[in-house]
């Protein structure tokens, strides 16, 4: 008896392939959702009320909220990161972003996240930026792990053109930086956020379920566009944000309104899908908000200190979230994590080996069963700028020359300020995609909890902000600043001088991570072959034939 049984399950087995005991073990689908130069103030999660993000909120009000998560403080350091699990100065692609005429790339030799995927049946997409080397054909995402790309491959475009500015040796210069894989996306119109969104929707909704799937939306939103149209959105989400004061900061909460739609879009699709109860959705930014110089977007930080490229909080200290089918991943997860993190981390949650030379950490038990973090320890090294800092336990060094109008408060007067009431946050939640679709998987949370959770979010300086430059230390040469960023999240008071023997340690350890570092090697060089004009108005591959 018993041994027919089992003689049927093993010709069942035979004749499914991939039939239903199959698809129980399945492993877990991946999204990925990396925000642009979103900062710490710009989700509502934190506890603002000018810009109601409640879609992003909801996976963290269901799923881990990460009250300390890291990145590095610019684009190309943190997707090398992310996608390696190495520090960005041990590949060489710390410090200034990739410029579109530069011909350097992530090395080939870095087996990187989606390789990894790939090896274990995922089917892998990559919808959205790139930014880590488009001068070769070997650099392109799709000779590096993805299926599929369909995004921009520099560090931004015009979001209705597509189009990105560079200044070379002739003067400015333009072109295409849209791709559909390997070929210019001449073909497409919209609104890049929407364009994004909709091929996230429809990779989810084509999917082949026999395999498991890796989706990466890398946004371009918040991020700023070219000089002369640096904000854009549609002019209708615009005026629905007429309670933000600055005007230039209402653009920008249009731009992070279509973002958090995005993620609602997303969401109800792997619902419809019915692949959202074995999914894991992750939304990340890459970087603090640039709220003034280069490629101003109007976001803010506050009340943390520091802009993108600088190595204070506000360039380094993210919204994150990690929401998972696990029912018991449901919390305010307090401890460190680091972008080089996720690599081991999204291995482990589906079962794989982790590498061992990286600098990531597994922390996905930490995270799922609220243990303290196994992270105590993150650098931030720009050689190119020339500052370094490292974090340790509660404590926080920062070395070096940093440009000091990145390094201040900024965000406050006018661009926070609200006209009239601010639209209700508990309807917004409500009537959002991402509460629908929690809902009918039982994940859905009382208007309350996450009340107080939002309250719980806010952090509070050791005193009020002060934008008096002489009361804060800036680091320069061998003056060195210390911070208790437990204490002092906010990054105000240098304490250096109290803890010497603290501060001859941290800057060993500093030392000797430096001996690891691969200098950023070619210089911000535009080279000429790069030109658009030599490629049809486009910014693609340039390097291969030398
Ligand atoms: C997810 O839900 C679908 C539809 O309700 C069900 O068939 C499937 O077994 C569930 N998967 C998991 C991993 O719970
Ligand atoms: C900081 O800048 C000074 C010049 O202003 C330079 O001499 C020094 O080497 C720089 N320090 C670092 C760590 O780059
Ligand atoms: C060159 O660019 C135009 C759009 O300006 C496009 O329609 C055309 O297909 C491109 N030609 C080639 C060879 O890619």
């Amino acid at each position: 008896m018993v041994t027919v049984y089992l003689l049927c399950i093993a010709l069942l087995s035979v004749v499914v392939g991939y039939g239903a005991d199959e698809a129980k073990t399945q492993k877990p689908n991946i999204v990925f959702i990396m925000a642009d130069d979103m900062g710490w103030n710009d989700i509502s999660l934190h506890g603002s009320d000018q810009i109601p993000t409640p879609n992003i909120d909801l996976l963290g009000y269901s799923g881990v909220i990460l009250e300390r998560y890291y990145s590095h403080c610019v684009c190309t350091p943190s997707r090398s990161a992310f996608l390696t699990g190495k520090y960005a100065h041990v590949t060489g692609m710390q410090g200034y972003p990739l410029t579109n005429s530069e011909d350097r790339g992530l090395p080939i030799t870095e087996k990187i996240l989606p390789q990894y995927l790939k090896e274990l049946g995922y089917a892998t997409h990559l919808v959205g930026k790139w930014h880590v080397g488009g001068s070769r054909r070997k650099y392109l995402p799709t000779k590096r792990g993805f299926d599929t790309h369909f995004g921009h491959r520099g560090g931004y475009v015009d979001y209705y053109e597509y189009t990105l500015e560079e200044t070379s040796s002739v003067g400015l210069v333009s072109g295409m930086g849209l791709f559909r894989n390997e070929t210019p996306a001449w073909d497409v119109e919209g609104y890049l956020t929407d364009l994004y969104t909709e091929e996230a929707i429809s990779i989810i909704k084509s999917h082949d379920e026999s395999s498991p799937l890796f989706l990466m939306l890398a946004h371009m939103a918040p991020h700023g566009s070219n000089d002369g149209a640096l904000l854009q959105a549609p002019v209708q989400t615009v005026r629905a944000m007429r309670h933000v004061e600055n005007p230039a900061r209402r653009i920008f909460a249009a731009m992070m309104k279509k973002l958090d739609d995005s993620v609602g879009d997303v969401v109800e699709a792997l619902d419809k899908k019915g692949i959202l109860n074995n999914t894991i959705i992750v939304f990340v930014s890459d970087n603090g908000a640039m709220t003034s110089g280069n490629s101003i977007n109007y976001g803010s930080n506050l009340p943390l200190r520091g802009l993108k490229m600088s190595p204070f909080e506000g360039g380094v200290r993210l919204g994150g979230v990690m929401w998972t089918p696990l029912p018991r991943a449901n919390h305010l997860y307090k401890g460190y994590v680091h972008v080089v993190d996720w690599l081991p981390t999204l291995l482990k949650a589906v079962g794989a080996d982790i590498p061992k030379d990286i600098d990531g950490i597994n922390l996905w038990d930490d995270i799922v069963a609220n243990k303290e973090s196994s992270r105590n320890e993150m650098f931030e090294i720009d050689d190119y700028s020339g500052f370094a800092s490292i974090t340790s336990g509660d404590f926080k060094l920062v070395t070096g020359n940093v440009t000091k109008a990145y390094s201040d408060f900024q965000g406050g007067g006018t661009l926070a300020g609200i006209i009239g009431k601010p639209p209700s946050y508990i309807d917004a939640v409500k009537k959002s995609k991402t509460f629908k679709s929690l809902e009918k998987l039982g994940r859905s949370l009382g208007v309350e909890r996450f009340t107080h959770a939002r309250q719980n979010m806010k952090i509070m300086c050791r005193e009020t902000i002060s934008y008096d430059e002489t009361k804060i230390c800036y680091p320069q040469n061998d003056k060195f600043c210390l911070f208790n960023i437990k204490e002092d999240p906010c990054e105000m008071k240098d304490i250096s001088g109290l803890h010497t023997d603290l501060v001859r340690k941290m800057l060993a350890r500093l030392t000797a991570e430096k001996n690891r570092l691969i200098p950023r090697t070619v210089p911000l060089f535009r080279d000429p072959k790069a030109l658009p004009a030599l490629h049809n108005f486009t910014w693609t591959i340039f390097a291969d034939n030398l």
